[in-house]
C-alpha cells in the first residue's frame, strides 16, 4: 500500500516537474521572484486525484502538544496526520521531531502530501532579538531584515516552514498587551518594518531550505480593541482603516508574504475570520494576494461566541466562503465541511481553490521535491545561536534602546567606575527574552547585572523589592547599597508576561512598589540611571522627574544584558527612536502624532472652548520619533528643489544635519508632511521618509528626500486613492514634535 502511494506522488511529480517554470533568483523585489511561478502542475495533478476527505485534510491545522499558545489542546494529532485528517501542524519543531511527523504524512497516507510546519517565530527562534516594539524603535530596516533572516535560518534548520509573523497591527492603545508584538503607531514606519521582515524570512527563493514562509497577521485591525482589552470589539471607519491600519499589511503582501492570518476581532460587525470584505475583496481582489489565509487559534469556533454563527458547522461554512482557507485548531472544517460540500453550502470550486492555495505554498517551499529538506540535524547544530546570529541580536538590541533622558550627560558612565545596581529586573535573564520567545531559552543568557559587571569596576547589587509584591522590606538594604557607589542603576518595569497575548493592563505605570523604591533611592540624592524593561508605552510622569537618565530597553532579547551595559558605559551609543508615543498619563490615550487639527485646536493658552484637558497638557511626555544619544544634532532649514510639482514630476527636499556635540552619534532624520486643505480632514503630520545617519563630532551631512505624488496620496472624499492639489508643509527633524517647516504646492 505504502509503495503504491509513494509512487503515485512520484508519478505526479515526474509528470509535473518540467512545467514548473523558472526558478526565481534573488532580485530587488522578492515579491515578484517568489511569485514568478504561479501555477504548479503537481498541485493541479493532485487536485484531480484527491478525494473530498483528502482535500479537507489539507485545510486543517492542529497544534502538537509541545507548546500551548491557545485555550484548548486537541489530542490525537498524530492519528489525524496518519488518517489524512490533518495536513498541517504547528508548535512542533526540531529536525528530529518534524522528520518523524513528516514520515507519517509522506509514508503512511495515500498521496503522501507533505505536512506544513508552522510556529510563532516572532522575534527570533533560538537567538532572541528584542521584542518587535523594540525592533521597530531601531528605525533600521536593513538590520530588521537581517534579524528575520537569522530567525528563518534557525527555524528552518529545526524543520519549520512557516512563521506566524510579521505582526502588522498598528496600535495606539498601550493597555493592549500585544502592542509589544507590533511596530508601533505609524503606518509608514510599520510598512517599512513589515516589508523588511518578509524579505528576511522569505529571501528571494522560498524553496531555499534556509528560508521560511511569512504569515501576515492579524488581518485586520486587531490592534484597535476597545479599551485595550485583548480580543475586544474593533470599530473604525473604512477611511481610518485604509489610511492608518492597512498599509503595513499591504506592504508585507507586496513584499511577497505567502500567507495571512485572520484576526480574532470583528470589523464592521463581522468577525474577521469570516469577513469577505477583508479576506476576499481587499486582500485578493484589490491587492492580488495569491497565498492562503489561516484563521487564528480557534477563530472559527469563536464565531459562535461572536454571535454570527449558531454552531461550528455554520461558522465553518461562513469562514471558508469568506476566503479563510485553513482552520487553525477549531476542528470545524474537519468535522463539517464534507457535508457542507455535499449539500452545496460550499462549492467544490471554493474548496478546490482553498486546497490549491495551500498546496501551492507547499510547492513554493519545495516540499514536493523533498519533504525533508528542512529537517537537517547538521544544519540545526550549525545554524543555531552562531556567533554571527548573536552579534546581530546584540546590535539590534543596542539599536532598539531609546535614551529618553540624560540630565547633565550622566550617561555614558565611566568604564571601571563603581555602581550600585538595584531593582527586581536587574538580574533576570528570563525577562530579557520578552513574550513569544520562540524556542529561545534563558539558560546561559547574561542579565543586565551580568553585563554591567563586565563594564564596571565595582558593582553592589540588591533587588530592593519584588516585581509587584507590595512588601518594602528590601528598601533599607537598597538605600544602603545605593549609597555605596558613585552612581545608581535601577532596572525596573514590567515582567515579560505582562505584555503579549492576553496580557492587557488598565494601568500603564510601573508597579507601585517599584515606584516607591525609586522614590526612596532618589531621596538619597545619588545620581540615578533608570533602565526600563516593558512591552508598552508607560506613564513615566513621576519617574521622569526622579531619575537623572532613562534608558528604555523594552525586552531586549538574548544579548540584551550585554547590549544595555555597553550602552550605559559608552561602548555603544543609543540610537533608538520611539515608534510609539509615550503619554503623560493614561487619560490622554489614544494619543498619536498623526492627530487631526479639529475645529477647535488648542492655540490660546488657557482658552476654555478649545480642544484640551483641564488637568493635563495635550502634548505627550515623549513624542513619536523621539530619542536622545550621547551627542546632539542641529538641523538646517530644508531646501526644496522647486516650490511646486505635478502628477508626473517630483521635488527633493534637502536638510543639513550637523553633529554639534563631542562624540560620534547616530541620528534618525525624519521627514513629515502636512496637507493643508483636503477634501477630507488631514493629519497634522504624516511621516513620509526617514534615514539613519552617523556623524562624527562637528561633521555635517545633507540628507535628501524625494517627494512624489505617492507621498501626498490618501483616501480622498470619494474613496479613490491619490493626491490633491494644494499647499503642503514639509518638516525635516529629529522627532514628530517639529515646528519649523517650508511649504510647497502640488498642482494637478
Ligand atoms: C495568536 C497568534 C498566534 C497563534 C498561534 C494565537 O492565539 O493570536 O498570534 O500566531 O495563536 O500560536
Amino acid at each position: 500500500m505504502k509503495r503504491i502511494c509513494l509512487s503515485l506522488l512520484t508519478v505526479l511529480m515526474l509528470a509535473s516537474c518540467t512545467a514548473a517554470g523558472p526558478k526565481p533568483t534573488r532580485s530587488d523585489d522578492p515579491q515578484r521572484a517568489a511569485n514568478a511561478y504561479k501555477t504548479y502542475p503537481i498541485v493541479e495533478s493532485l487536485l484531480r486525484v484527491m478525494t473530498l476527505e483528502e482535500k479537507i485534510g489539507q485545510l486543517v491545522l492542529y497544534t502538537s502538544d509541545w507548546d500551548v499558545t491557545g485555550p484548548s489542546i486537541r489530542s490525537g494529532y498524530v492519528d489525524d496526520i496518519r488518517s489524512g485528517k490533518c495536513g498541517n501542524i504547528f508548535n512542533a519543531y526540531t529536525a528530529e521531531y518534524t522528520r518523524k511527523l513528516q514520515e507519517i504524512a509522506v509514508n503512511e497516507t495515500r498521496l503522501g502530501i507533505p505536512l506544513l510546519f508552522g510556529y510563532d517565530v516572532i522575534h527570533g527562534f533560538r537567538t532572541i532579538f528584542p521584542i518587535n516594539l523594540g525592533i521597530s524603535a531601531s528605525w533600521d530596516p536593513e538590520l530588521i531584515e537581517e534579524s528575520a533572516r537569522v530567525a528563518a535560518r534557525e527555524a528552518a534548520a529545526a524543520g519549520l516552514h512557516w512563521t506566524y509573523s510579521p505582526m502588522c497591527d498598528i496600535c495606539v492603545e498601550p493597555r493592549w498587551g500585544r502592542i509589544s508584538e507590533g511596530a508601533g503607531e505609524d503606518a509608514f514606519l510599520g510598512s517599512a518594518v513589515s516589508r523588511a521582515m518578509v524579505y528576511g524570512y522569505q529571501g528571494a527563493d522560498l524553496s531555499d531550505p534556509l528560508t521560511i514562509a511569512a504569515c501576515v497577521k492579524h488581518f485586520a485591525a486587531y490592534g484597535a480593541p476597545h479599551a485595550g482589552r485583548d480580543y475586544n470589539t474593533v470599530d473604525m471607519s473604512e477611511r481610518w482603516l485604509r489610511e492608518f491600519y492597512l498599509p503595513p499589511y499591504k506592504s508585507a503582501f507586496d513584499a511577497g508574504a505567502q500567507t495571512a492570518m485572520a484576526s480574532f476581532n470583528e470589523y464592521d460587525g463581522t468577525p474577521a475570520t469570516a469577513n469577505a470584505h477583508l479576506l476576499t475583496e481587499i486582500l485578493r481582489d484589490e491587492w492580488g494576494f495569491d497565498g492562503f489565509v489561516v484563521s487564528d487559534y480557534t477563530g472559527i469556533l469563536e464565531m459562535i461566541n461572536h454571535g454570527t454563527a449558531a454552531d461550528l458547522a455554520e461558522a465553518s461554512v461562513q469562514a471558508l466562503n469568506a476566503g479563510n482557507d485553513m482552520d487553525m485548531q477549531s476542528g470545524g472544517y474537519s468535522e463539517f465541511l464534507k457535508k457542507a460540500v455535499e449539500e452545496g453550502k460550499v462549492s467544490k470550486k471554493t474548496l478546490d481553490e482553498a486546497v490549491r492555495r495551500i498546496l501551492t505554498v507547499k510547492a513554493r517551499l519545495g516540499l514536493f521535491e523533498d519533504p525533508f529538506r528542512y529537517c537537517s540535524e547538521e544544519r540545526e547544530a550549525a545554524e543555531t545561536k552562531t556567533e554571527a546570529n548573536l552579534l546581530a541580536a546584540r546590535t539590534l538590541a543596542e539599536e532598539s534602546c531609546v535614551l529618553l533622558k540624560n540630565h547633565n550627560n550622566l550617561l555614558p558612565l565611566t568604564k571601571g567606575s563603581s555602581v550600585a545596581v538595584i531593582g527586581p529586573l536587574a538580574d533576570s535573564a528570563d525577562d530579557l527574552l520578552g513574550s513569544w520567545r520562540g524556542a529561545g531559552l534563558p539558560d546561559g543568557v547574561k542579565s543586565i547585572l551580568d553585563g554591567i559587571k563586565e563594564q564596571a569596576g565595582q558593582v553592589f547589587y540588591t533587588p530592593g523589592c519584588d516585581m509587584s509584591n507590595p512588601s518594602q522590606k528590601g528598601f533599607d538594604e537598597a538605600e544602603y547599597t545605593a549609597r555605596r557607589a558613585s552612581t545608581v542603576i535601577m532596572v525596573l518595569g514590567e515582567s515579560c508576561d505582562w505584555s503579549g497575548e492576553a496580557a492587557s493592563r488598565t494601568s500603564i505605570k510601573i508597579p507601585e512598589v517599584q515606584a516607591e523604591l525609586l522614590k526612596r533611592i532618589a531621596a538619597t540624592g545619588q545620581p540615578i540611571v533608570l533602565v526600563l524593561m516593558n512591552g508598552r508605552p508607560l506613564d513615566l510622569s513621576e519617574e521622569s522627574e526622579l531619575a537623572d537618565a532613562i534608558l528604555e530597553a523594552w525586552f531586549p532579547g538574548t544579548m540584551g544584558g550585554e547590549a544595555v551595559a555597553r550602552l550605559l558605559f559608552g561602548e555603544a551609543s543609543p540610537s533608538g527612536r520611539l515608534s510609539v508615543t509615550f503619554p503623560r498619563n493614561l487619560g490622554q490615550v489614544p494619543i498619536y502624532y498623526y492627530a487631526k487639527n479639529t475645529g477647535r485646536p488648542y492655540v490660546h493658552p488657557g482658552a476654555k472652548y478649545e480642544s484640551r484637558y483641564l488637568d493635563c497638557e495635550n502634548t505627550p511626555l515623549y513624542p513619536f520619533g523621539y530619542g536622545l544619544t550621547y551627542t546632539t544634532f542641529s538641523y538646517g532649514k530644508p531646501v526644496l528643489s522647486a516650490d511646486s510639482f505635478g502628477p508626473t514630476s517630483s521635488i527633493t527636499a534637502k536638510a543639513t544635519v550637523t553633529n554639534t556635540g563631542s562624540r560620534e552619534g547616530t541620528e534618525v532624520v525624519q521627514l513629515y508632511l502636512r496637507d493643508m486643505v483636503g477634501s477630507v480632514t488631514r493629519p497634522l503630520k504624516m511621516l513620509r521618509g526617514f534615514e539613519r545617519i552617523t556623524l562624527k563630532p562637528g561633521e555635517s551631512r545633507e540628507v535628501e528626500f524625494t517627494i512624489t505624488p505617492e507621498e501626498l496620496s490618501f483616501w480622498r472624499k470619494d474613496m479613490t486613492y491619490g493626491p490633491e492639489a494644494g499647499e503642503f508643509r514639509l518638516f525635516i527633524a529629529g522627532d514628530s514634535s517639529a515646528e519649523d517647516f517650508v511649504t510647497f504646492t502640488y498642482n494637478e
